[in-house]
């Protein structure tokens, strides 16, 4: 029996027309976008307006264009994989919506919650549905509306996060690209530091929760730098040196765009040089489960058949990790 890889076949992404850029943040809270530029590396954010419009709709474009791109039929699709913190309800899942609403008729799927470490996450679940055999295609989504759950008069976290998603195809091939390798890690002590209080099952939303605005993300933004920082940096020098790989042997490092500042210190820490390394959070911001799938489709182009590829990202629980991808076309 061949050796099964999982190759990400088809990558596409979408983001919702409009902008909120650091202009339109000064007019909001104090803050200045000399300010946000110097200290994130952020000059505009896509937001999802209109009534009713959620999580969900956006993995619609995104994955709807996709499987047109890639001229795969919707009933071929047999799993959904959806990495939110910000689902269209608690209950049904994103997943299991995207499905209905997109017309995968043959597909079931599952949320899953890991901040913004999520696409990684569900890359390496998917990964293993692939390798064991028993399915043949799996889309593999990250989205986030984070306006939903932006308090816009918090300038600690309004400055940082925009909504969008990105998606990939996954599909079984005996050849030596696709998934190679994944570490994933997680420690909770990070939940004081980046979280949102209330609409779980320890505090319900009431009134005055609400009232509170408990129901925002709420960060200590420093320590959270600081462990991004070291948690990456370790994680893809881990894999390397797992795989027996050196920075050289790598040609794109993707990773999770949470402030510019924490990507180039991780390249500087792991001596990458930058000019293989993707940005676009000037663009978009920090768009959570969605940050990397995004960068893979604007870089898809520059990608090359057997290019290794390391996505490595950080976020809230604290959950981190890195996955090193063979790039298959
Ligand atoms: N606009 C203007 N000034 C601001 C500001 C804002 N939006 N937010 C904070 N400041 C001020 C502070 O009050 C402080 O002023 P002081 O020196 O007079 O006290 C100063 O700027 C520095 O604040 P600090 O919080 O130390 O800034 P920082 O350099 O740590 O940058 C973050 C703040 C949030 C940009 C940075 O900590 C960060 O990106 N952390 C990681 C967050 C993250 O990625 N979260 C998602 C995880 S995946």
């Amino acid at each position: 029996m061949p050796n099964i890889n999982a190759a990400i076949t088809a990558v596409h992404a979408w983001v919702p027309e409009d902008i909120l850029s650091n202009k339109d943040l000064e007019k909001m809270v104090d803050t200045n976008d000399e300010w946000i530029r110097t200290r994130t590396g952020i000059e505009e954010r896509r937001i999802l307006k209109g009534e009713g419009l959620a999580t969900s709709d956006m993995a619609v474009e995104a994955v709807g264009q996709l499987l047109e791109k890639k001229g795969i039929a919707k009933e071929e699709i047999e799993l959904v994989i959806f990495a939110t913190v910000t689902p269209d309800t608690t209950m049904p899942d994103t997943a299991n919506t995207l499905c209905t609403k997109l017309g995968l008729t043959n597909a079931y799927g599952f949320d899953l919650n890991a901040a913004c470490s999520g696409f990684i996450y569900a890359i390496t679940v998917g990964n293993q549905f692939i390798k064991s055999g028993t399915h043949k295609k799996v889309i593999v989504v990250g989205g986030d509306k984070m306006s939903s759950i932006i308090d816009y008069e918090d300038r600690a976290t309004c400055i940082i996060f925009g909504d969008g998603c990105g998606a990939v195809l996954l599909e079984p091939t005996i050849e030596s690209v696709g998934v190679q390798d994944s570490i994933l890690k997680g420690d909770g002590v990070g939940r004081e530091f980046l979280y949102i209080t209330s609409g779980g099952s320890k505090v319900p939303n009431t009134v005055e929760t609400i009232k509170n605005k408990d129901n925002f993300v709420r960060q200590n933004g420093a320590p959270v730098f600081k462990a991004a920082v070291k948690g990456m940096s370790n994680v893809v020098s881990e894999l390397l040196e797992k795989n027996n790989l050196g920075i050289d042997d790598i040609s794109w490092l993707i990773p999770h765009q949470a402030n510019k500042r924490i990507i180039t210190s991780v390249a500087n820490s792991l001596k990458f040089p930058m000019e293989k390394v993707t940005m676009n959070i000037h663009k978009y911001g920090n768009t959570t489960a969605a940050t990397i799938p995004l960068c893979m489709w604007e870089w898809e182009d520059q990608f090359k058949k057997g290019d290794y590829i390391i996505l490595t990202a950080f976020g809230g629980g604290f959950t981190w990790g890195a996955v090193l991808i063979k790039w298959a076309y």
